[in-house]
């Protein structure tokens, strides 16, 4: 049976352990924290994320107690802390510049707090076994700090913060100073910590996909405010605001102003005329008609395949289309520009001379509204031949990221907006086909989108 999902924030019969309610911290006129209100619930790995001075470790310090809010008040466990000194408190902090004492081993770095607080002897030996083995320090346990390498030095560092059994573990950017590598394999640490321990983890990180692995929900911040505070995948998928949208990930940002799609019939475009038998003079109406353009992988397999065996194409007069569909078939075929577009939602007007983008997910509220259609890269599908979907752009590679399982292209579109599509590379470059230069098509869904109000 699956296990139930953890989301206590969804129950609200849960008590939180620690409210921030209305917090507000003055640093002489400047506001570093701005009337913050906030809970974070018991076993939670909750993740801050923002930019450089948005005020992350100021809301950490309050927490352990090293500064008190200038108004409102903090909450653990339903009691209010603004007065708890910090040795007082079950919090504990590891500082964004951690540092170890490099004349004691690692054992004894470890048991610091232990002894300070004097526990016995036992006790100490073993508290501190166990810390070394969740952190896989036992080998190194009768080395000084100089002796081991940087990221053994800040499991140390996470092992004595853990040591005192803190029912809150707040981590200021705990994984700064690993290399990728490193950091991604102490991530995956933390959570198996955190998981045996039921301790609750806040942690401040500069790097988006950190707080993605790790975290069950992010706040975003930004100047002293909490912009959203949700799970990894709302966040990335449906961010609240364009400001949350571009912080995290990559994403392509289309501006316009949208416009409320009634239900159909009339939203969906009329039924195009059924085309004529083609003639040999007749174009692909490239901008015109959702379908393929004429068949290029039909002539490939017929030149590489088909003709050493058949031979060659005969040349005849006669129409190299196929009859025009009868009555019946036509009444029982799909218009051709509705390749399943949900109703309802937006369309948004975005440059002239182009048709109008389809988000059947927006909200028409925002009708008649200054919009921007937050499209991640990956929901964007490029190729050479137009895609039969909903939304349909056209443009030219001018650069190609390339990332090892991914790709990123960047595609101009006739305009000179610039919008990248991203592809995960299951085959080898050199059987990849699109390259600089290639005129292009992207397609994407109805709903790949989100509609944003644009707060430019
Ligand atoms: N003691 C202080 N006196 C005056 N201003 C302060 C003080 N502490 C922090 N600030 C200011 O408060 C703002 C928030 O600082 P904070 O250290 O919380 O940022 P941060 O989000 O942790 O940034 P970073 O990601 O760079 O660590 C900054 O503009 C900082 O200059
Ligand atoms: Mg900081």
């Amino acid at each position: 049976m699956a296990e139930p999902v953890f989301a206590p924030w969804t129950d609200p019969e849960a008590k939180p352990l620690i409210q921030f309610r209305n917090v507000t911290k003055r640093f002489g006129d400047f506001t570093a924290i701005d009337d913050l209100t906030l809970d974070i619930y018991e076993r939670e790995f909750f993740a801050l994320l923002g930019p450089s001075g948005c005020g992350k470790t100021t809301m950490m310090r309050m927490l352990a107690g090293f500064e008190t809010p200038t108004e409102g008040h903090i909450l653990l466990n339903g009691q209010q802390i603004d007065t708890v000194p910090p040795n007082k408190r079950a919090v504990n902090m590891m500082f964004q510049s951690y540092a170890l004492f490099p004349h004691l081993t690692v054992f004894d770095n470890i048991a610091f707090g232990l002894r300070r607080e004097g526990k016995d002897k036992d006790f100490i030996q073993a508290r501190v076994d166990e810390m070394l083995r969740l952190t896989r320090l036992s080998k190194f346990a009768k080395r000084k700090p100089h002796q081991i390498s940087g990221g053994q030095r800040q499991r140390v560092a996470l092992a004595r913060s853990l040591a005192k059994a803190p029912k809150l573990l707040l981590l200021d950017e705990p994984l700064g100073a690993l290399d990728k590598k490193l950091r991604e394999e102490t991530q995956f640490e933390l959570m198996d910590i955190q998981e045996k321990t039921g301790t609750t983890f806040v942690i401040v990180t500069h790097d988006q996909e950190e707080a993605m692995t790790v975290a069950s929900r992010v706040a975003v911040m930004d100047e002293g405010r909490i912009v959203q505070v949700a799970t990894p995948d709302v966040i990335y998928e449906a961010p609240n605001s364009v400001y949350v949208a571009d912080f995290i990930g990559d994403v392509n940002l289309i501006r316009g102003v949208a416009k409320a799609r009634t239900a159909a019939p009339q939203a969906t475009p009329a039924p195009k005329p059924v085309p004529e038998p083609a003639t040999e003079a007749a174009q692909p109406a490239l901008n015109r008609d959702p379908r393929p353009e004429p068949n290029a992988m039909g002539a490939w397999l017929h030149d590489n395949l088909l003709k050493p065996i058949l031979g060659e194409r005969p040349e005849d007069d006669a129409p190299k289309a196929l009859p025009a569909p009868s009555p019946e078939e036509t009444a029982k075929a799909k218009p051709a520009a509705a390749p399943d577009i949900p109703e309802g939602g937006l369309s948004i007007d975005w440059v002239d001379g182009q048709p109008a983008l389809i988000a059947a997910n927006g909200d028409a509220a925002l009708d008649g509204k200054k919009v921007v259609l937050a499209l991640r890269p990956e929901k964007l599908s490029i190729g050479k031949d137009r895609p039969d979907a909903p939304n349909v752009l056209r443009g030219k590679v001018i650069d190609i990221g390339y990332l090892g399982n991914i790709s990123t292209y960047h595609v101009e579109l006739t305009d000179g907006t610039k919008v990248k599509a991203q592809v995960a590379n299951t085959r080898r470059i050199s059987r990849r086909n699109i390259t600089w230069e290639d005129d292009v098509w992207l397609g994407f869904t109805a709903t790949a989108g989100i509609v944003l109000e644009d707060e430019a």
